[in-house]
C-alpha cells in the first residue's frame, strides 16, 4: 500500500548519498507508483541552491545512476523537489527551514508527516535532532515525525551511548530508524526466508549439525574518493560493526514468534547479547588486519591505500578484517564463526557458508576430500542465490564419490528486477516499518563486542597491520586464522556456480 502523505526532507543534500542512492531510489518509488499522491522532497544541506539548480542536479543523478529502467518521468518528479541552504549548526536558519515546511505543507497539502533523513558527515547527528526539536519539529501532534540516521551510529561504544542519550532525549525509539543498507538486500532478507519457511533446514541449524560457518564480503574497489572518511573509520567500522554483524544476527538468531519488527529485533539482540566478549589475549591470535599496497592488476598499476586520496601517507587504518569468534548459546555452543572484508580483494562478493560435519564414518573413497564436503552456500551478491554441494558417485565402477552442486540463481526465479536495497529502505521509513533497521540496543551490543578489537588494535603492537598487493585475498598470513584451525576459506568466485573450492 502506498504510504501516507508527507515531506521528505534530506539534511546532505548536496552529498554523494544523496546523488548516487536516495533520489534515484525515490525516483524508482515514483515510477512504480509507491509514493503518495502527496508528496514533496526538500533537499538541504550547507551549498548554495536554487530550486532549480538542485533539481537539474538530481536530475542528473536520476540518468547517471539509473535505478530503474524509465526516463520518462523524470520532469514529472523533479517538480516535487525543493532545496533550502542551511548552516547545521545555526539555530536561525532551523526557524527559516520550519517556515519552509510550514509553506510547502500548504501548498501541496502533504500535512504534518515528515521524514527527517541525515546523509550529513557523522559529526553533526547530534545537533541536527536537537535543532529541530528547538523548533518544535520532533513533535507528533500534526503528524508523525521520523528520523533516519546513516551509518556510523558512534565510533566506539562510548560514543555511540552519547548519541543515543542525546537522541532520546527528545526523540522516541520508534522515531528513529538508523539505516544498515544491507538489511535492505533482498538475498539478506532471504536468510529468513531460507531458514524459517523450510522444514528441511531449520532441525540441522545447529551444533550438531554445522562445523563452522564462514562469512565474506569482498569488495575489488578501493577506497575511492572516500579517503578522508575511511581514515578515522576502518574495516572493522566501516564493514564489521553494522552489515557483518547484522548477517551474522540474521544467520544466528532463533525463529522470531512472528514479523513484527520488535520479534525480529529482539532474536538478532539475543545473538549480539550470546557473542563471546574477546579477552584482550586472545585478540592476537582470532583477529587479523591489513592493508592493500600497491600493485599491478590485469597489467595495470593499481595504487595502495597510503597512496589515495585524503589518506595519511603512514596511515595505520586497516582496509581488510578477519575474525573468529563464538556465540555462547544452546544453539551455537562450540561452532567456531569466521568473518573477514577487505577492499582491493580479487572479486566483489558476500556470501555465509554454512559448513555441515563430516559422516561419522567414512565408508567411500575420496570422500574425506576436505573436512565439510557438505555446504550451504548463501549468495548475498552478485549472482545472488543458494548453492548446496554434497556427495555423488561417480559413474562407473566402484564408489567413488565426487562433490556436485545443486544451485539456484534469483535471475532464475523471475524477471522481474530486484529492488535496489535504499528502495526497499526508503519506503519503509516512509510505512513507518523498522523491521529492517538497527535497535538502539542492537548497535550498543555490536559496539561492546568489537570496542576491545578496535582498542587493542589501535594501542597494541601484538596484532601488527599487515599489507597485501591489491587484488589478492589479504594479508599472507589471512588464512591462519582458519588454517590454524585445519581448515581454509572458501574462495568465491564471481559466478555463484563456478564454485571451485
Ligand atoms: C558501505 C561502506 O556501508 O558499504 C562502504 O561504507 C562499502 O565502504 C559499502 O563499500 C559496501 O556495500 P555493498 O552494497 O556494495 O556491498
Amino acid at each position: 500500500y502506498n504510504p501516507e502523505n508527507h515531506i521528505y526532507v534530506i539534511f546532505g543534500a548536496s552529498g554523494d548519498l544523496t546523488k548516487r542512492k536516495l533520489v534515484p531510489a525515490l525516483y524508482a518509488l515514483f515510477v512504480q507508483k509507491m509514493l503518495p499522491e502527496k508528496f514533496v522532497l526538500l533537499g538541504v544541506s550547507r551549498s548554495d541552491f536554487s530550486d532549480d539548480e538542485f533539481r537539474n542536479r538530481m536530475k542528473e543523478a536520476i540518468i547517471k545512476y539509473k535505478e530503474i529502467d524509465d526516463e520518462s518521468q523524470i520532469d514529472k518528479f523533479v517538480k516535487k523537489l525543493f532545496y533550502t541552504p542551511i548552516s547545521f549548526d545555526d539555530e536561525i536558519h532551523y526557524k527559516n527551514l520550519l517556515n519552509k515546511i510550514k509553506s510547502l505543507r500548504e501548498e501541496f497539502g502533504t500535512n504534518g508527516n515528515t521524514i527527517f533523513y541525515l546523509s550529513t558527515p557523522p559529526n553533526v547527528y547530534g545537533i541536527i535532532p536537537q535543532r529541530l526539536t528547538s523548533v518544535g519539529l520532533n513533535k507528533q501532534d500534526d503528524g508523525w515525525k521520523r528520523l533516519i540516521i546513516e551509518k556510523p551510529f558512534g565510533y566506539d561504544l562510548e560514543s555511540a551511548i552519547k548519541l543515543k542519550d542525546l537522541l532520546l532525549k527528545d526523540w522516541t525509539e520508534e522515531q528513529i530508524y538508523r539505516i544498515d543498507h544491507y538489511l535492505g538486500k533482498e538475498t539478506v532478507q532471504n536468510l529468513l526466508v531460507t531458514r524459517f519457511s523450510n522444514g528441511i533446514f531449520e532441525p540441522l541449524w545447529n551444533r550438531n549439525y554445522i562445523h563452522h560457518i564462514e562469512i565474506t564480503s569482498a569488495e575489488s574497489i578501493g577506497v575511492e574518493k572516500r579517503g578522508g572518511y575511511y581514515e578515522s573509520s576502518g574495516a572493522l567500522r566501516d564493514m564489521v560493526q553494522n552489515h557483518l554483524l547484522q548477517v551474522v544476527g540474521l544467520t544466528a538468531m532463533e525463529p522470531p514468534s512472528s514479523l513484527e519488527a520488535s520479534a525480529i529485533r529482539n532474536e538478532i539482540l539475543k545473538v549480539f547479547q550470546s557473542l563471546r566478549p574477546f579477552k584482550k589475549d586472545e585478540i592476537k591470535n582470532n583477529t587479523i588486519r591489513g592493508q592493500y599496497t600497491s600493485s599491478k592488476i590485469k597489467g595495470e598499476v593499481v595504487k595502495g591505500y597510503r597512496q589515495e586520496e585524503g589518506v595519511n601517507p603512514e596511515s595505520q587504518t586497516e582496509t581488510y578484517a578477519a575474525l573468529k569468534f563464538y556465540i555462547d548459546n544452546w544453539r551455537w555452543g562450540g561452532v567456531p564463526f569466521y568473518i573477514r572484508t577487505g577492499k582491493r580483494l580479487p572479486t566483489r562478493v558476500t556470501e555465509v557458508v554454512i559448513h555441515f560435519k563430516e559422516t561419522p564414518h567414512f565408508l567411500f573413497a575420496k570422500h574425506q576430500m576436505n573436512n565439510s564436503c557438505n555446504m550451504l552456500i548463501i549468495r548475498i551478491q552478485p549472482d545472488e542465490g543458494i548453492l548446496l554441494k554434497f556427495g555423488m558417485k561417480t559413474p562407473g565402477a566402484g564408489f567413488e564419490v565426487q562433490n556436485v552442486n545443486m544451485d539456484f540463481h534469483y535471475s532464475d526465479l523471475t524477471n522481474q528486477r530486484i529492488p535496489p536495497a535504499y528502495e526497499r529502505l526508503l519506503h519503509d521509513t516512509m510505512k513507518g516499518d523498522s523491521t529492517l533497521f538497527a535497535r538502539t540496543d542492537e548497535v550498543l551490543e555490536a559496539w561492546k563486542f568489537l570496542t576491545p578489537v578496535l582498542e587493542c588494535w589501535k594501542n597494541d603492537k601484538n596484532v601488527p597491520l599487515l599489507g597485501y598487493p591489491a587484488g589478492t585475498w589479504g594479508p599472507e598470513h589471512a588464512d591462519d586464522l582458519i588454517e590454524g584451525d585445519g581448515r581454509h576459506w572458501h574462495y568465491p568466485c564471481k559466478n555463484l556456480a563456478d564454485d571451485g573450492v
